[in-house]
């Protein structure tokens, strides 16, 4: 076979990118998913196109089952809807017996209308409203409470349904090594956290079992959950002390770092993301510290991307190639931010579907948007592609199809693979029509 003309390219030298790694890592191609190809993908469901594994899900559920199961007597998963409610994601994750953990009276209702009961289902988040927490009592969900004048709303709406139901504090720390999320919950140091179990006790309307704390997302430290546990079994004893209530659940939330590479972090994420297993052994000796000798209550976490991230990706295809003024070699793709959110917090792993040939080199990998802030990937060492080659986005399975936006294209079709070779879209692409329907024309016009 006669080897294919190489165009010679010359690059600047650029004392700023010394590269203290070696020589430049081939980014290999990658040709399937699963064993699916990926033109028999694109052939069938069209580009750009997200793919989930179902192999991948599962494996990164049972392994945490299985650190949890190791170290812990009592524990739920609960899936963090929000990081991905698309239902068959959903339904792998219940069928490895995960809970439903939802934010909002929408994710309430899509829990339960795929069957979920409410008892499987523990619901977070600022925004209650009271026909929220009334479904949410009525069906026996567990309510984390998050302000004062939500614990009141609850107070008010349990009273009028006649029930006591059990419910959890969210509690916001501030002494940990990651910045405080104090927004959300009521504040440990301060006091707040033990005002709030006060008045829950004088109000005789809801039974506190539950400590919650959510303390940040993609924390790539084990060492702030031991912290945040240790805090939060110790805040748990003093509330049997002084209080008399016994916190039957402590619920960590989510917030383990998936294997993205954040786009201000030195080293790969495939090399200094954590193991689950280091997350789960920091959690467990901070609540055995913490309840000194005490029954350990129930744990629960909320892992999101840490579970699903590696388990997307998004296929894209080459538009057009052009050059910039300082010489970066631009890749238009067909996906563009709107539907690929996580592109402005993370330097995304790219790697070509077919076999590329040429030198590699600085390359911007932007997006169709008419619009300047739609960057995939801001510079990447890249061979050569051609229009209609195509590319495979890494690690793209958490809040992309929740936070993705219609903007200027309808979203594309969403397909799941099967362990054994089978695929099927789990959510249909958006037509013309998806955006028509939803709008009205008033009579006046
Ligand atoms: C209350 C709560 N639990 C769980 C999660 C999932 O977090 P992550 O995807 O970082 O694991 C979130 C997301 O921010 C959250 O707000």
């Amino acid at each position: 076979m006669r080897a294919s003309y190489e165009r010679p390219i010359i690059v600047r030298h650029s004392l700023a990118g010394v590269n203290k790694f070696g020589s430049i890592p081939v980014i290999r191609p990658l040709t399937a998913i699963d064993g699916v190809r990926i033109d028999e993908l694109v052939g069938t469901y069209g580009s750009p196109l997200f793919v989930f594994s179902e192999s991948t899900l599962r494996e990164r559920v049972r392994e945490l089952r299985a650190q949890l199961s190791r170290r812990v007597a009592s524990f739920d998963l609960g899936w963090s809807y929000k990081t991905n409610y698309l239902g068959a994601i959903c339904r792998v994750f219940h069928q490895e017996g995960s809970l439903a953990e939802v934010v909002s009276g929408m994710e309430l209702r899509k829990a339960l209308a795929s069957g979920v009961t409410g008892r499987q289902i523990i619901f977070n988040g600022p925004g209650k409203t009271a026909a929220d927490l009334t479904l949410a009592f009525e069906k026996s969900a567990h309510v984390h409470l998050d302000h004062l004048d939500e614990l009141a709303l609850a107070e008010d709406v349990a009273n009028q349904l006649g029930v006591v139901p059990e419910v959890g504090l969210r509690v916001s720390q501030s002494e940990l090594p990651v910045p405080t999320w104090d927004r959300f919950g009521f504040h440990l140091e301060s006091g707040g956290a033990l005002a709030a179990a006060h008045r829950i006790v004088r109000g005789g309307r809801l039974r506190l079992r539950t400590l919650h704390g959510h303390i940040g997302t993609f924390i790539p430290n084990p060492e702030a959950y031991r912290l945040a546990a240790l805090a939060l079994a110790r805040f748990a004893c003093s509330l049997e002390n002084e209080v008399g209530i016994r916190i039957t659940t402590i619920d960590l939330g989510g917030g383990f770092a998936s294997h993205n590479t954040l786009q201000a972090q030195y080293l790969p994420g495939e090399e200094t993301t954590p193991a689950l297993a280091e997350y789960v052994e920091a959690i467990m000796s901070g609540l055995e510290e913490g309840m000194a000798g005490r029954e350990l209550p129930r744990l629960v976490l909320e892992t999101g991307r840490a579970l699903v991230d590696d388990a997307g990706v998004l296929i894209a295809t080459v538009v057009g190639n052009k050059r910039l003024v300082d010489k970066r070699r631009a890749v238009i793709l067909d996906a563009g931010v709107n539907i690929l959110p996580t592109a402005w917090w993370y330097r995304h792993d790219i790697h070509p579907a077919q076999e590329v040939v040429g030198t590699a080199e600085p390359t911007v990998f932007l997006g169709p948007l008419c619009m300047n802030i739609d960057v995939i990937r801001d510079r990447i060492m890249f061979q050569p592609l051609r229009v209609g080659d195509r590319v495979v986005i890494r690690h793209v399975g958490a809040y992309n199809v929740t936070q993705w936006m219609q903007f200027i294209t309808e979203r594309p079709n969403v397909v799941m693979v099967s362990p054994k070779g089978q695929h099927a879209c789990i959510r249909k692409a958006e037509t013309l029509e998806t955006l028509l329907v939803q709008e009205q024309m008033p009579a006046w016009l």
